[in-house]
């Protein structure tokens, strides 16, 4: 009764997918891939791999049964390389064995007769060769062109964001079963099961009925198995089919690192006008966004880009372009934020350099520009119950950030080496799939005949708690306890046609069908009570498992209602289906109304630099923080703290590296460094109040990727200590702002 998914968590015992016992017979899989970033080939030779003791075989893009395609938004992506392959890491043969380390050293093994091509790794430089995924897109508002003659200051500048690994605990994983009627069971650590279902439909020629696709949970998902589980679940259904035998196939991390896409690093270049009163009249900006080989979502992570590029700011004129440019890495994809914290971390530059240039601290100008309700957004929505200003006064009154500033001025002018600095941040972020099809959702509830319940819907939990948060909302509607009701694994045969659990939608769609299929459910056991207990089927109440009828005192336990219901043939299951009203969008135009929402926040970020070892460390974080209606605290702040800190880690110690050939040589974590215990700052984090979100499921807002902004901070607190040190340097804007970093610009060397 209590082993709630939270306890399996915490006591060990949740299976991840590679913790599922395997079947007798099961067959372990491991991927050849490509040692050249771009080159092409006729021959691949298997002759060493099979003579490798365990392997059993060696399949290549030959043995495909149907297309050889994996590609979601475009039809760019093999799933196995045929002829060319486009980066270090792109597979291209799938080798078999009986252990996974048979299979393992038997993709060594494999080779091919390659013939090297140019390769470009920059997003500048391939913008510059022509190398698009698609023709730039552009958001505009007002008429920039007509106003830089009239703003008192103009300040313009190039930024460089870095990309990240996800580092989920659990890597990418997939096991394949064979089915008797020549289907296949999938079970996949993946954030988007219909994808996955449609890619091994297409591979294998297979309808998608006849391919279940299963998820319990995940370890982490953080975006990277929202399109990139695909292809280790295709691979591994691929040789199930072949072989007709399980197959497991499960990267360890150093493959995971080198072969999965990352986080899109962007270029940019930004012009922002302000007039003499600080407000920003007019902003221009031009986004280079780093794709990788494929399309893979980074045109959508592009959109996103555009959505958010003056975060919680209001400019009446704006204009930025954004090109999603072709390289020869691998392909970049969704990590948590969607291209929203790139094109923010441009804005919040421009300002930083307004600031300097007008010698006002940048929280002046970022208060005096906030969004408001009425004002209108680059794609033509005007946010209602704007809450951009109440949490950055609340931040302030909480806070103190002015205080905190003259504290820090006296320490600095007192301390020569240990110096500190502030940076405050806001956000506002929309809420929705940009791609409006996406904003649906099902879920299939059933009572059973001893009152328990349980719940399928498309949500996959990856430890942000959105099987907790759906449990919670169908007690409520429900009125019964909690541990009556039991969240399922993901499954495409209980549920078809689910969108991603991604872009901080789980809750808001899947809770609201859960809420509705409870109505349903509510609705046929209220008219049963009514003809029990006597009265009105609407003046029925369902509390605390207990059924009764206002203002009398009879009443009926669940358990016995269900059990009267189902004796009079009621039904005690439902399917319902939710689709967020009031979205459209026009993308001709780029205008319309694509989010239910937005959320809304702010923080104020503190940091010490070491200006003799040029260290830095990211003291405190205070948040105010807009969760509307929490559906549960503890896993909002919880979200809130991880997303913080995985947005410092981002800024200050992720540094992906490779050498001059596009090889990874940051493919482990003692090379690429995550922030760990010592390097999570202290957190005050306070929610919002009085903030309840109608459009909203009970009136709650989405958390998951908001927060991650409010971790920009900590480049530009560490900034602002290290300009303390040289107030008229020229500031750079290039991340992440590493010992390194910090350490060169402090002490450039004589010519500098
Ligand atoms: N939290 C944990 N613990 N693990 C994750 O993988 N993914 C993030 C966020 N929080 C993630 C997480 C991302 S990228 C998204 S889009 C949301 O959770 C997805 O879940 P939700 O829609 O239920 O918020
Ligand atoms: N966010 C996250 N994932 C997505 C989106 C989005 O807006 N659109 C398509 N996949
Ligand atoms: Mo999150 S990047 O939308 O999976």
């Amino acid at each position: 009764m209590n082993r709630t998914p939270v306890n399996l968590l915490v006591q060990g015992k949740a299976q991840f997918t590679g913790d599922l016992p395997l079947p007798a017979g099961t067959l372990h899989a491991a991927v050849a891939t490509s040692p050249h970033a771009h080159a092409t080939f006729t021959r691949i030779d298997t002759s060493a791999a099979l003579r490798e003791p365990g392997v059993v075989a060696v399949l290549t893009a030959a043995d495909i049964p149907g297309i050889n395609d994996i590609g979601n938004l475009f039809h760019d992506e093999p799933l196995l390389a045929h002829g060319r392959v486009e980066c270090v890491g792109h597979p291209y043969a799938l080798v078999f064995a009986g252990t996974a380390d048979a299979a393992w050293r038997g993709a060594q093994l494999v080779s091919a007769d390659w013939q090297q091509l140019p390769a470009i790794f920059e997003a500048r430089a391939a913008f510059a060769a022509g190398s698009l995924i698609q023709p730039p897109r552009t958001f505009a508002l007002g008429d920039v062109d007509a106003v830089w003659s009239a703003c008192h200051t103009i300040v313009s500048g190039q930024v460089d964001i870095g990309s990240a690994e996800h580092v989920y605990l659990e890597t990418q994983c997939a096991l394949a079963i064979p089915r008797d009627d020549g289907g296949l069971k999938v079970h996949s650590a993946t954030q988007s099961p219909s994808v996955v279902q449609k890619a091994v439909a297409h591979i294998s020629s297979l309808p998608m009925h006849r391919v279940e696709i299963e998820v319990a949970r995940l370890g982490g998902g953080f975006g990277g198995k929202e399109d990139q589980a695909t292809l280790w679940a295709c691979l591994a259904s691929l040789a199930a089919l072949k072989l007709q035998k399980p197959v497991r196939i499960w990267p360890d991390r150093r493959d995971d690192m080198r072969i999965t896409g990352k986080r899109h690093p962007y270029s940019a270049d930004y012009r922002l006008g302000l007039d003499a009163d600080g407000k920003f009249m007019a902003y221009e900006a031009f986004l280079y966004q780093n794709a990788g080989c494929s399309a893979d979502l980074s045109t959508a992570i592009l959109e996103r880009s555009l959505f958010h590029a003056t975060n919680a700011y209001f400019i009446p004129n704006v204009r930025v372009t954004a090109a999603s440019c072709r390289t020869h890495l691998p392909s970049n994809t969704a990590f948590r934020g969607f291209g929203a914290p790139q094109s923010i971390f441009v804005m919040e530059c421009a300002i930083r350099e307004a600031a300097r240039q007008l010698q006002q601290p940048p929280e002046a100008l970022q208060q005096r520009n906030l969004l408001q309700d009425g004002d209108t957004l680059p794609y033509g929505m005007s946010p209602q119950r704007a809450k951009a200003l109440a949490c950055w006064q609340a931040l302030d009154t909480r806070f103190q950030p002015a205080a905190k500033r003259q504290e820090i001025a006296a320490w600095n002018s007192a301390n020569p080496r240990f110096r500190k600095g502030l940076s405050l941040i806001p956000v506002c972020f929309g809420i929705g799939f940009t791609a409006t099809l996406l904003n649906q959702a099902e879920a299939l509830v059933h009572v059973y005949t001893d009152g328990s319940v349980s719940v399928t819907t498309g949500a996959v939990d990856m430890g942000q708690g959105v099987h907790e948060k759906i449990r919670r909302i169908m007690a409520q509607t429900l009125g019964i306890p909690g541990e009556r009701i039991h969240v399922e694994s993901t499954s495409t045969l209980r549920v078809a046609n689910v969108s991603p659990t991604a872009a901080s939608t789980g809750a808001d769609l899947n809770g609201e069908a859960a809420r509705q299929a409870c109505l349903t459910i509510r609705h046929g056991l209220s008219q049963v009570a009514a003809e029990i207990l006597g009265g009105d089927p609407e003046a029925i109440v369902f509390s605390d498992g207990w059924i009764s009828i206002a203002n009398t005192e009879f009443s009926l336990s669940w358990e016995t209602l269900v059990s009267e219901a189902y004796a009079r043939r009621t039904s005690l299951s439902a399917l319902a289906h939710y689709a967020t009203p009031g979205l459209h969008f026009n993308h001709d135009t780029n205008t319309g109304n694509p989010f239910a929402y937005h959320v809304y926040g702010a923080a104020m970020v503190e940091s010490t630099v070491d200006i003799l070892r040029g260290t830095g460390t990211i003291d405190r974080v205070s948040v105010v923080h807009d969760c509307g209606r929490s559906l549960d605290e503890m896993t909002d702040r919880g979200q809130i703290e991880g997303a913080v800190v995985q947005g410092i880690g981002w800024m200050t110690s992720e540094d992906i590296r490779h050498d001059a050939n596009g090889c990874l040589l940051t493919d482990t974590l003692a090379g690429y460094k995550i922030p760990d215990l010592h390097a999570a700052p202290l957190m005050d984090i306070v929610l919002l109040e009085d903030a309840d979100n109608p459009p909203g499921v009970l009136n709650s807002k989405a958390v998951g990727e908001p927060p991650l902004v409010y971790g920009l901070g900590a480049y530009f607190a560490l900034q602002d200590a290290m300009l303390s040190w040289r107030p008229d340097a020229l500031a750079e804007y290039h991340t992440p702002m590493t010992p390194e970093r910090i350490f060169t610009w402090l002490h450039p060397g004589k010519d500098a």
